[in-house]
């Protein structure tokens, strides 16, 4: 261990409590993750001030498992790493104040990490990032197409304008009475169904790389009320078509604009199966690479964070104690 860097990452950004021991970037020793999902379930989404205390209750019990579980001591870490943003603020900070208690008891650096820096570098952790590489982010908050050149060289080429990919799903979903988060539900629905029923797509222009889902979801609320009996599967397939119609494109469209061979996709959106093999066809057919990560990797979690880190750790952008949660930092 002696000559690796090997840093613990905290994740508290939303709804999920996750601590992980990572080495150089790229071995993950441990990635312990506890969901809130069952709590906020009851409520038909994430409730702040729920999360916030649920996150309070956990992470110095989540810290202990990640570092059991590594076969770690505390002694042996090289830094700490934390989410300072974007998120629920109230959220982050419980992960940010453990964050800072440890670094400044093991007297090693404290290392702050942009949440979707996190999400990309989980590409990381299953192969080696190659460059320069667009990667498209979509979760239930984010819907961003990043553009990198190099390490920790991020620029947002693409984002949406209103509703989050994720967060359309889970509002469809919610139209059509199904439960949350609504987006596997959609998935699995819409692969047993076709995309019989016309739904508007939001191009934005011929060269735009920014996305709208809210029309979408307009025009799935205006379905529903005009048409009391309705296939859901046909409804689900028109849905998810009219989306990954636009995603796609438009991720293929960056990578030709930008001559980038590389590809990764991170967030739990990244988790539908049409995204995945449209993605995968679309790779090959136009002879680029791409990495998609496994589900684990794909939603929150607190390895992608200590991955990040070790190339803001290499390029010492570490910070004090006077750190603060951002619910809305942005990426570059
Ligand atoms: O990355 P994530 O776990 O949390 C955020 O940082 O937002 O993403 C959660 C989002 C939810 O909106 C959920 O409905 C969506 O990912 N999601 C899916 C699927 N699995 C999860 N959306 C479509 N198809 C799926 N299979
Ligand atoms: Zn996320």
């Amino acid at each position: 261990m002696k000559d690796k860097t090997v840093i613990l990452g905290i994740e508290t950004s939303c709804d999920e409590t996750s601590v992980s021991v990572v080495v150089n970037g790229e071995k993950v020793l441990s990635n312990v993750i506890s969901s809130q999902m069952e709590i906020h379930q009851a409520f038909g989404g994430v409730v702040p001030e729920v999360a916030s205390r649920r996150h309070v209750e956990r992470i110095t019990l989540i810290i202990e498992q990640a570092l059991t579980e590594a076969n770690v001591t505390k002694d042996q870490l090289s830094a700490i790493a934390v989410t300072q943003g974007p998120g629920l603020v109230g959220a982050l900070l419980i992960g940010v104040a453990a964050a800072k208690a440890l670094a400044f008891a093991l007297r090693i650096p404290l290392i702050p990490v942009h949440h979707i820096a996190g999400h990309i570098y989980a590409n990381h952790l299953v192969t080696p990032l190659r460059f320069p590489l667009i990667a498209l982010v979509v979760s239930g908050g984010h819907t961003e197409l990043i553009y990198m050149e190099d390490h920790m060289r991020f620029e947002r080429i693409g984002r949406t304008r209103d509703d989050a990919v994720g967060e359309a799903f889970d509002k469809v979903a919610r139209l059509m009475n199904l439960p949350y988060p609504g987006g596997p539900h959609i998935d699995r629905l819409a692969a047993q169904g076709s995309p019989a029923y016309p739904l508007p797509r939001a191009w934005l222009g011929k060269e735009s790389l920014d996305f709208s889902f809210s029309g979408l979801k307009s025009a799935v609320m205006q379905f529903i009320k005009q048409n009391e009996r309705y296939s859901e599967k046909n409804l689900a397939a028109s849905f998810q078509d009219a989306v990954l119609d636009v995603i796609v494109e438009k991720t293929f469209r960056a990578m030709e604009q930008r001559g980038v061979e590389h590809l990764v996709v991170a967030g739990g959106v990244a988790a539908n199966s049409g995204l995945r093999s449209r993605l995968h066809h679309r790779a090959k057919q136009n002879n680029r690479t791409l990495c998609i990560p496994p589900l684990e990797l794909c939603t929150d979690n607190a390895a992608m964070i200590a991955s990040a880190a070790y190339f803001f750790y290499d390029a010492e952008k570490k910070a004090d104690l006077e750190l603060n949660a951002v619910a809305n930092l942005p990426l570059v």
